[in-house]
């Protein structure tokens, strides 16, 4: 028995039980043996939503919600976005530490050789119809690689996966930019392996009649935005990437589960939903009847409020200053003047101030998107670009995980009692 117990009293019974505490937790699998009769099931923990249930041991991303920190693998995000790159920060979350010179060019060789697609998935996409959300196209498109690659079924050969992480991070910006051309009904632009990781996806998604002009500072702050977006522990997609991982179906099923989970509004998809709140605000002077309106529970605040950040989320600090660099280039977003009020309103209204609500990730990161020349509804999908490597270092770090088994929650049935078929004819 560890030295940190808790002790409990089942006041069904009147016995007495010591639970060992590790690392701050109990066992729920511990309260089983808290059972009334011989042959219960015993004592379940009932968590909807986990709330306050750990799922998993993890090493990558820690995060303190009351102090609005967030790591990488150790590191403040704050320092990874002033000195790292999106694929600097890519290997070190999935390998756990920064990469040297040498590891860094050879993890970008190994991707820059996997950036082309099959040309089959061109015609699959063509499929879809002209206004196809792009998530959802993107959610196929990344569950169907796994018909072209078969063999990433080898889940438990280590070179297997490392093929499987390559391919992912090099061929899911190919698509998103064919998907980005085919909502417009544009030819597609091959890979240009001649380019950098972001402009490359920057050129596929933007050239025009073989020419495209990069702008570094656009370049760089998108590159700075999918490192914040890098990872964020135990969130909704990450644990369906780690759920239905967990059945050790191939990584490209599994990422498509995690897409699927980020495309809904409460998660990934608020980018897009601060988009068309603000448009729906539309002025200055409608913002306090808005905001009365949340207050009365008629739709949220988007991008506002986050499950373990009760304080201001640092990746949206980080974001403003992102917007700054941006907006000197593209000149300002009008609608940032509409955010900036609905800011500073919902800061200092007892409601959002005493539920610990503050601006989220999503809440400015459309308008920097928006003025890049990303359509509303791709903004996600951008979203998806930055959280892969988060997805595939928490995939594998289950799958290396001896206390992990296949996810399997219980639950509390509340139907009724058995009862005798009625036939048809007696309904
Ligand atoms: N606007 C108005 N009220 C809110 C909001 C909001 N954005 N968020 C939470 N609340 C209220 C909620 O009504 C509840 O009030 P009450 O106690 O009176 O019932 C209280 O605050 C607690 O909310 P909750 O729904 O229990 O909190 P949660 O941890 O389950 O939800 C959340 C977290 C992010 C889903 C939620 O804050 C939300 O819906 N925010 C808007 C959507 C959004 O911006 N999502 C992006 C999250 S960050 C990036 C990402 O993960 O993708």
């Amino acid at each position: 028995m560890p030295d940190e117990t808790l002790t409990v009293t089942d006041n069904r019974t009147g016995k007495n039980y010591t639970l060992p505490i590790i690392d701050g937790t109990i066992k729920a699998t511990d309260l089983r043996q808290l059972s009334v009769v011989d042959g219960d099931h015993g004592l379940m923990a009932y968590d909807p939503a986990y709330l306050n249930t750990a799922s998993c041991r993890s090493a990558i991303t820690y995060i303190d919600g009351d102090a609005g920190i967030l790591r990488y693998r150790g590191y403040p995000i704050e320092q990874v976005a002033e000195d790292a790159t999106f694929l600097e920060t890519s290997y070190l979350l999935l390998e756990g530490e920064l990469p040297t010179a040498t590891q860094l060019a050879s993890w970008t060789e190994d991707i820059r050789r996997h950036t082309y697609v099959h040309q089959n998935v061109k015609k699959f996409l063509e499929g879809f119809r002209y206004d196809a959300h792009p998530m959802g196209m993107l959610l196929g498109a990344v569950g169907a690689l796994s018909t072209f690659y078969p063999d990433a079924k080898h889940i438990d050969d280590p070179t297997n996966r490392y093929l499987q992480r390559v391919r992912l991070m090099a061929k899911v910006p190919t698509i998103a930019a064919f998907i980005f051309r085919h909502s417009r009904g544009l030819p597609y632009v091959l890979p240009r392996n001649d380019l950098d990781y972001i402009g490359n996806y920057v050129n596929m998604t933007f050239e025009i009649g073989g020419r495209h002009d990069p702008n570094p500072v656009l370049q760089r702050a998108l590159d700075l935005l999918l490192i914040l977006h890098a990872d964020h522990e135990q969130n909704c997609s990450t644990s369906a990437v780690r759920s239905v991982g967990s059945s050790h179906v191939d990584p490209f099923s599994a990422v498509s589960a995690g897409i699927a989970a980020l495309y809904g509004p409460l998660h990934g998809g608020a980018n897009e939903a601060v988009l068309t709140m603000l448009d729906e605000i539309g002025t200055k002077q409608n913002i306090p009847v808005f905001i009365e309106a949340v207050k009365a529970g008629k739709g949220r605040l988007m991008g506002f409020g986050h499950r373990v950040y009760k304080s201001y989320d640092p990746r949206a600090k980080l974001i403003k200053t992102v917007a700054d660099d941006v907006f000197a280039q593209t000149g300002l977003n009008p609608k940032l003047e509409i955010a900036l009020e609905l800011e500073r309103i919902a800061l200092e209204d007892p409601y959002f101030v005493s539920r610990r609500l503050y601006p989220n990730v999503d809440f400015y990161s459309g308008l920097i998107y928006q003025a890049m020349g990303f359509p509303p509804d791709y903004f996600t999908v951008l979203f998806t670009l930055g959280r892969l490597p988060g997805w595939i270092a928490q995939w594998e770090e289950m799958l290396n995980d001896p206390e992990q088994k296949i996810s399997r929650p219980r639950q509390v049935y509340t139907g009724p009692e058995v009862r005798e078929f009625v036939p048809m004819a007696r309904r």
